[in-house]
This record gives structure tokens, C-alpha cells and sequence, in this order.
């Protein structure tokens, strides 16, 4: 028999987010102290027709736990995509079920996957039958306003789902509104496998609560955009480089993840504004940012104003 799944410790993780945790990022959360981190949503469906951009997604340097998310509703395209190797690298294989984007809900996929639970049970199934390794999945309170996350969580552990994590919102809520702290407790005193947190946690405070009521660990998301450092704050580590070391230092993993200066340039405009967030004169800042015009424009900035 399968011996239980259990992380060693309390794990503080980098949450999946579209567009934001590529190679780049998910390596600089890594090195500051981040448990696990876990790759952008990735289209089965994609990487079963070997789409060259989406297999660039597969990128991996992280020291830590690593984690590729997939998304998708056809079991055989996850039967295939998994039994294939080209997820080998990583230790941990989670499933989307909880993408509120109208594109992903309308193609049945994300959290349209709590619509319907005995599909998604097969599609989990084609996931848990064609790998060894832990398997994850993540999903929210519930959709079209019916709340069925126990029943759902309780599913994946049926079919041998080795961790959840629950992100306390319906798809209706999208991002806005306060998560349901209740969720969580309730979730864990129905199901025997490990519960992670995912949905506003900022400081320790909320680190200390999500432990104290049981959760395996935390996942952090949009707290960590400009903000790679959290990891190493929350667990009370010292951050022993400056905010320009972190900016420079990131903004090289991105060149060496697109080998390309235009690319890099235009992905990386995105954090430099959320680096800046903070700044007394952001919204100056922010301006010179848009009307950037090249990477080299883009370092001098960096070396004058972070
Ligand atoms: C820009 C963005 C992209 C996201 N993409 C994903 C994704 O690809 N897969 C996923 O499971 N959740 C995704 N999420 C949800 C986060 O993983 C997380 O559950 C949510 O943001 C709540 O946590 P937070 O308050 O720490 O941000 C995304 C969130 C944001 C803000």
C-alpha cells in the first residue's frame, strides 16, 4: 500500500500565477527561502501537441520543492502529457481546478472543473494512474455560487490526490472580497490528507493562524509580486541583499529564461512597476517606466532610482 504523503515541514510556498511565476521568478521566490513554487498554469491540451512556447514553460532551476501546474479537461490528454516525461523534472504534479477567467471557465476548464465533480474524478484519475509521484490539486469554495468544496476535496482524496490547496473564494468573487477563514478549518476536519492555504496572507500573523488551525503550509501570491523577499521576512530569515541587488538579480534569470532582450525587456515591465509599488514618487516612476523604450534604457533606470 501507498504510504501517506506528509511534507516534512511547514511549507511556505509561491502560489501558481498566470503570466507571473515563469522560470525566472519561481527561481528568485526559490532563493529567498520559498518551501515550493509552483509553475504558471499549464494547458495540457498544449503540451500534448508539443506547442513550443508552452513546452518553454517546463523551464527549472529552482533548488526547492517544484511543482508544474496543469489545466485541462480530457483525461487522455493528461494521461498522455503525464506518462510522456517531460514533466520528470519537477516533484510535484498540481491540477488547476480553480481558474475563475472567463476564457479557461467557457472551455469547461479551471474551476468549471467543480461544476462537474465525477468528470473531474476521471480526469484526476487519468493524473493519478500514469504518475508516482505526489500529486496536488487546487480549487476554490465552489462555482455558480453552489459551495461544494468539501465534497470536492473529499473526492480527491478518494482518488488519491496527495495534497489539496484551497483558495477560500467562489469564481464569482474572483480576487475581491475577504477569503472565508472557516473554509479552511472545515475543509481539513473532513478530509486525511494535507491542507495548504492560498488567499491573503501577507504577514506572520496570518502564517501563525493558517498553522495553528492545522494547514500543512501557506501559499503566497500576490503579496510577492515586487516582493520576492517575503519569503525570507515571514520565516524571520535576514534579507542580506539590497532591493537593487533582488531587481538586477531577477531581471538576469528572466534574460537567460528568454535568451531574448526584446522579450525580456516587455515581460519584465510588469515587475518593475510592482517593484516600485512602494516608492514615494511610484507614480513618477511608474511613468518613466511605460515610456521605456530598451533593456539598456531599463538597467540605467534600475541603477539611477531602485
Ligand atoms: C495574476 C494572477 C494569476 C493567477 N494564476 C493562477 C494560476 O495560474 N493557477 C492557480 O491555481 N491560481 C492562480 N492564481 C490564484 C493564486 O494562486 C492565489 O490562489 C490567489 O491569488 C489568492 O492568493 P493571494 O491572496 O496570496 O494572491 C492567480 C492569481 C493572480 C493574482
Amino acid at each position: 500500500m501507498k504510504t501517506k504523503f506528509k511534507f516534512k515541514k511547514f511549507i511556505y510556498a509561491l502560489a501558481p500565477m498566470a503570466g507571473v511565476t515563469d522560470f525566472a521568478f519561481r527561481e528568485i521566490c526559490s532563493d529567498f527561502g520559498a518551501d515550493m513554487v509552483v509553475s504558471e498554469m499549464i494547458s495540457a491540451k498544449a503540451l500534448e501537441y508539443n506547442n513550443a512556447r508552452t513546452q518553454k514553460m517546463l523551464k527549472e532551476n529552482s533548488t526547492c520543492i517544484k511543482s508544474v501546474q496543469l489545466f485541462g479537461h480530457d483525461p487522455k490528454a493528461v494521461a498522455k502529457v503525464v506518462s510522456s516525461g517531460i514533466l520528470d523534472k519537477f516533484d510535484i504534479i498540481d491540477f488547476n481546478c480553480g481558474c475563475p477567467a472567463k476564457k479557461i471557465v467557457g472551455n469547461n476548464d479551471g474551476s468549471a472543473m467543480m461544476r462537474d465533480i465525477e468528470h473531474t474524478r476521471q480526469v484526476l484519475q487519468a493524473l493519478r494512474n500514469n504518475t508516482c509521484k505526489p500529486i496536488s490539486v487546487k480549487f476554490r469554495l465552489g462555482i455558480d455560487n453552489r459551495i461544494n468544496f468539501i465534497e470536492f476535496g473529499k473526492m480527491c482524496e478518494e482518488v488519491g490526490v496527495d495534497f489539496v490547496t484551497l483558495h477560500a473564494r467562489t469564481r464569482e468573487q474572483g480576487y475581491s472580497g475577504e477569503v472565508d477563514k472557516k473554509a479552511y478549518v472545515e475543509l481539513i476536519n473532513n478530509v486525511n490528507i494535507p491542507v495548504i492555504w492560498s488567499g491573503d496572507i501577507s504577514s506572520s500573523k496570518d502564517v501563525k493562524y493558517a498553522k495553528s488551525i492545522g494547514c500543512a503550509g501557506v501559499m503566497i501570491g500576490r503579496e510577492a509580486l515586487g516582493n520576492p523577499e517575503i519569503f525570507a521576512k515571514l520565516k524571520h530569515k535576514k534579507v542580506n541583499f539590497t532591493k537593487k541587488e533582488i531587481v538586477l538579480r531577477h531581471l538576469n534569470n528572466m534574460r537567460e529564461y528568454f535568451e531574448n532582450d526584446d522579450a525580456t525587456f516587455s515581460y519584465f515591465k510588469k515587475h518593475l512597476l510592482w517593484y516600485l509599488k512602494n516608492y514615494k514618487n511610484a507614480t513618477e516612476l511608474k511613468k518613466q517606466v511605460c515610456f521605456m523604450q530598451s533593456l539598456q534604457e531599463m538597467y540605467n533606470f534600475i541603477e539611477k532610482n531602485i
